[in-house]
């Protein structure tokens, strides 16, 4: 068999690792050569219900035999209903309509597209440091790394970037950090897209691919405020951080508000394409049926995947085991960090947790690297993420057991202190 390196594969995916995987269970993922990893990637924070979760896997099978495709403009099926029914035990009762596609990005373009028609406005405001994904528009909105962008210029028009309150980045205490960037989202309204020309106001309730920032207590509480006051919506992008991985079933639950539109992704469905909205009822008033769609976007398969893994996440608890292991988590990481000069900060919500890497407080990205690497070579599997890779993500499936997460840490540290 070819490698990835002379497979014919496109050059334009990058490979964090050269692991050709064969099967996956639970956190593991084995390769060809029957060599096990620990995946606390979780696939970029996809497979939540851990890889291969029976009743999962049960449930693709289950839903191929029986019917593959059911194209939502000429047919409905028992899947999407059951999931729309599903999802609407889970969420508030305000978000109550459900919209399906298939990747991340889709759903944040259709996001956007609602609040267009639902408010007759043009703009967005994005947050600096944000990820929304890489088609065309969500490229313009994504502001974590300039690959994402560079060369593809120019982009999509009408969208307005503001700070989000990154405290360790800046190096100012939460409250300042929360204070100033409440005052230049203000000034961006007043500055750059006045609130009669802004449809909405899309945020990472905790920043994903930007950095792993938990904003300041409150945060999301002022945008719900200068959206109510000035007539503009609340979008949380909830792709990365939903579906119990911060120890709440959204993210946006932490500050007790309600967001008007959510776009969700990744966990839904452990790793079936799966992606959607979920909105308001009154909002979709105003927007015009055909004006959207897509051939695939609610695949029985899919969400018979997605039905089975909000069953999973029910009965496994899997929200509360997120939020104790995380917290023994963040325990851990805080040990490291008074132990290693180069890591700068550590901070997590549930088990979405982040190691930053400085120097004297600059970035450190040869430093994760090396890490990473050295981490991979006791097949732990972590990833990197920040505006300069300097910073180590852990997402580990929601499944795992203290004993697991142990492990992982105490390869960790053995990854540490190798590159002291
Ligand atoms: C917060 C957030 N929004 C949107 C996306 C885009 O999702 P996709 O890669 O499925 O298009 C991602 C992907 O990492 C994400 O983390």
């Amino acid at each position: 068999m070819n490698s990835v390196r002379n497979s014919g594969l496109s050059g334009v995916w990058t490979h964090a690792t050269d692991i050709v995987v064969e099967k996956g269970e639970g956190i593991y993922l084995y390769d060809t050569e029957g060599k096990r990893y620990i995946d606390f990637t979780s696939g970029i924070g996809v497979v939540n219900t851990g890889h291969c979760h029976p009743e999962v896997v049960a449930a693709i099978q289950k839903q191929a035999a029986a019917l593959i495709f059911g194209q939502l403009n000429i047919v409905t099926h028992k899947p999407v209903l059951q999931l729309a029914e599903k999802l609407n035990t889970l969420t508030p009762p305000e978000l109550d309509t459900f919209f399906f596609s298939n990747s991340g990005a889709e759903a944040v373009e259709a996001a956007v597209k609602l609040a267009k028609h639902a408010t007759g406005k043009t703009n967005i405001i994005v947050f600096n440091g944000s990820f929304h994904g890489r088609t065309h528009l969500t490229m313009a909105m994504t502001t974590s790394k300039p690959i994402y962008r560079k060369k593809y210029q120019p982009l999509v028009a009408g969208i307005f970037t503001s700070p989000y309150p990154y405290a360790y980045y800046y190096g100012w205490p939460e409250k300042e950090t929360l204070d100033f960037a409440v005052k230049e989202l203000e000034k961006v309204l007043a500055s750059q897209t006045s609130p009669e020309e802004t449809a909405a106001i899309i945020v990472e309730p905790v920043l994903g691919e930007g950095g792993y920032v938990v904003p300041p207590n409150g945060f999301l509480k002022k945008i719900r405020e200068i959206c109510d006051k000035n007539g503009i919506l609340m979008i949380a992008d909830e792709i990365q951080s939903g579906f119990g991985r911060t120890g709440r079933f959204f993210a946006f639950e932490h500050e007790q508000i309600v967001p008007d539109i959510v776009t969700i992704a990744k966990g839904v469905a452990s790793g079936m394409p799966l992606s959607g909205i979920i909105y308001r009822h009154a909002l979709g008033e105003k927007w015009i049926t055909g004006s959207h769609g897509g051939t695939y976007g609610g695949n029985p398969v899919a969400c018979a995947a997605a039905v089975a893994t909000l069953n999973v996440l029910e009965n496994e608890q899997l929200v509360h085991n997120a939020e104790v292991r995380g917290k023994e988590l963040l325990e851990r990481l805080q040990e490291f960090k008074k132990q290693y000069h180069f890591i700068g900060d550590v901070r997590g919500r549930g088990l979405m947790a982040a190691v930053e890497f400085s120097e004297n407080h600059a970035p450190a990205p040869e430093r994760a690297k090396a890490v990473i690497k050295a981490a991979a070579e006791r097949k732990l599997l972590l990833l990197s993420c920040g505006t300069y890779s300097n910073i180590i993500r852990w997402i580990p499936p929601l499944i795992v057991t203290k004993e697991q997460l142990a492990e992982g840490l105490s390869l960790f540290a053995e990854a540490l202190e190798q590159t002291r």
